[in-house]
């Protein structure tokens, strides 16, 4: 399969009418911040020949999987946001980082950067998997062990003991976000730790209450995004 993701036809707002869209919804200020985050982002893939900076959407995906219906479309989480919001947060000395929906793997390779013992990708898409792949290559990451893509369904990820920084850039629907709060309290269970649980966007954050128990909560805003941070 190659490393390209197809393209069939998907109807999305062109960038004038996102554009309109911002500037009534964000205002210029936020607008101005937004489309600096954008170019910083294009201007990631072009230095790093990468290609993470196009989105995917699931009818442009050509395989089945019973978890389809359920599952966002790949958007990348904006590199600024990413790291201003991870660099306000201390974890422990060698913290794994596991991203829930790693796509194209943007976060992965932003995330190597910022001193985990490991980072772990879940993206149950083969084709973004493939394309993850290829881009770490590219990307060199000097330590070739430290981001680990892995092609399976997020409710089947089986979390090892040493996996602490679970990061959701509001990947999927509640279905499927229920199925890994139960592979997170089972893994909990066997193996009781500190855990983080970072929230880009975060659409259904009651049910990691309901799932979890009520943790300690932060809240964040960097330019459009609204991210929870929660804390066992
Ligand atoms: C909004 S994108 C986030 C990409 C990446 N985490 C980032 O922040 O740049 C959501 C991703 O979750 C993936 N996804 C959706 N449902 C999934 C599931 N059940 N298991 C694993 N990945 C899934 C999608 O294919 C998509 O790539």
């Amino acid at each position: 399969m190659s490393a390209t993701v197809s393209k069939k036809k998907h109807k999305q707002a062109g960038p004038v009418a996102r554009l309109l869209r911002s500037l009534h919804e964000q205002g210029m200020r936020r607008t101005l911040q937004s489309a600096l985050s954008i170019a910083e982002d294009w201007v990631f893939d072009w230095r790093h020949a990468t290609d993470t900076v196009s989105r995917v959407y699931q009818v442009e995906l050509d395989f089945e999987h019973p978890n389809k219906a359920s599952a966002h479309p790949y958007i990348p989480t904006r590199g600024r946001a990413f790291r201003k919001l991870l660099s306000s947060l201390t974890f422990p000395q060698d913290s794994v980082f596991v991203d829930y929906g790693s796509g194209k793997g943007k976060v992965l390779l932003l995330a190597s950067k910022l001193g985990f013992r490991r980072v772990v990708g879940i993206e149950y898409s083969p084709e973004l998997h493939e394309v993850a792949v290829a881009n770490i290559r590219r990307y060199g990451a000097t330590d070739a062990s430290l981001i680990e893509p892995v092609c399976c369904d997020a409710t089947e990820y089986v979390l090892r003991d040493d996996e602490n920084a679970f990061y959701f850039f509001n990947p999927f629907e509640l279905d499927v976000l229920q199925g890994v709060l139960r592979q997170i309290k089972d893994s909990l269970g066997r193996h009781r730790r500190k855990i983080w649980i970072i929230y880009f966007d975060p659409r259904f954050k009651e049910a990691f209450e309901k799932g979890l128990g009520a943790w300690q909560t932060q809240m964040f805003t960097y330019g459009g995004y609204e991210v929870v941070v929660l804390e066992n």
